[in-house]
């Protein structure tokens, strides 16, 4: 993966339709950054709200990467967590599967990985994120979920390009060790996610059924594996809940 080229705009719908309509005009590597989207995506379609000038909303063209969608979430994933360490070290930050990024029990981060189709298969991806920057209090409470921003953890304001750019070069880094040892981010991965051990309920995505247990592993295909009070069950997506007990607790 090149150096990024970060492709700046003003306002866009969201940065993962843009990478992904353009994405043979991109370069590889390209991450293209927006100030304000007005349809920002989350998972399941949700809405990823994306004030202006507040935050990181950032999609990288993944061109050379004969990997999967899932180990393109451990390469983004960890790269917020180096990028949150790099500029503002007093956060401690923790991965929840599958591809949130958490402070304490807060949200202030989320992954959008997608496939792009070519002529013959599979062209590529794109690993959309949204990092919450500099959203004050006031917005961050009428989210419909627990949430936060570096600036309500640290009481500081950043520079959202700046950090636009750490994020990038994390990306790189990542993505070469990737190369390097994939076994090794696949377990770095896995031992931050603090699911894992962790008494969870899982919503499943497909069937919306409610499944309660203890995470007892988290498999390489990035399935979720619960043991269960029917047995040792396993899912590829849901919307976890920690339990504040199973928070706090070892
Ligand atoms: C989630 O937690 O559900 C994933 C959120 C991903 C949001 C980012 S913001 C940049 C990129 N563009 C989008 O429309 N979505 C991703």
């Amino acid at each position: 993966m090149p150096e990024a080229n970060i492709v700046y705009l003003s306002e866009v719908d969201s940065t993962n339709r843009y990478a992904v309509n353009h994405f043979h005009e991109l370069a590889d590597g390209a991450a293209v950054a927006a100030e304000y989207q007005t349809a920002g995506r989350g998972r399941f379609n949700r809405r990823w709200i994306s004030p202006p000038d507040q935050n990181a909303y950032v999609s990288f063209v993944i061109k050379d990467f004969p990997y999967d969608l899932q180990k393109a979430s451990w390469v983004g994933s960890l790269a917020v967590l180096d990028a949150l360490a790099q500029t503002a070290p007093e956060i401690s930050a923790w991965l929840k599967w599958p591809n949130d990024v958490y402070c304490g029990a807060r949200k202030i981060a989320g992954l959008l990985c997608e496939g792009v189709p070519g002529i013959d298969g599979f062209a590529g991806m794109v690993i959309g994120i949204g990092v919450n920057i500099n959203m004050p209090a006031a917005l961050i409470e009428k989210i419909d979920q627990p949430a936060t921003s570096v600036l309500f953890e640290t009481g500081k304001k950043q520079e959202v390009r700046a950090f636009v750019a750490v994020l990038a070069a994390c990306l790189e880094q990542r993505y070469r060790c990737i190369v390097d040892d994939l076994e090794a981010v696949y377990l770095e991965w896995k031992r931050r996610n603090f699911v894992l051990g962790r008494k969870i309920e899982l919503v499943t995505g497909l069937e919306n059924e409610t499944v309660t247990g203890r995470v007892s592993d988290i498999g390489r295909d990035g399935r979720l594996i619960i043991d269960t009070a029917d047995g040792c069950r396993s899912f590829f997506s849901g919307d976890v809940k920690i339990s504040k007990e199973s928070l706090f607790s070892e």
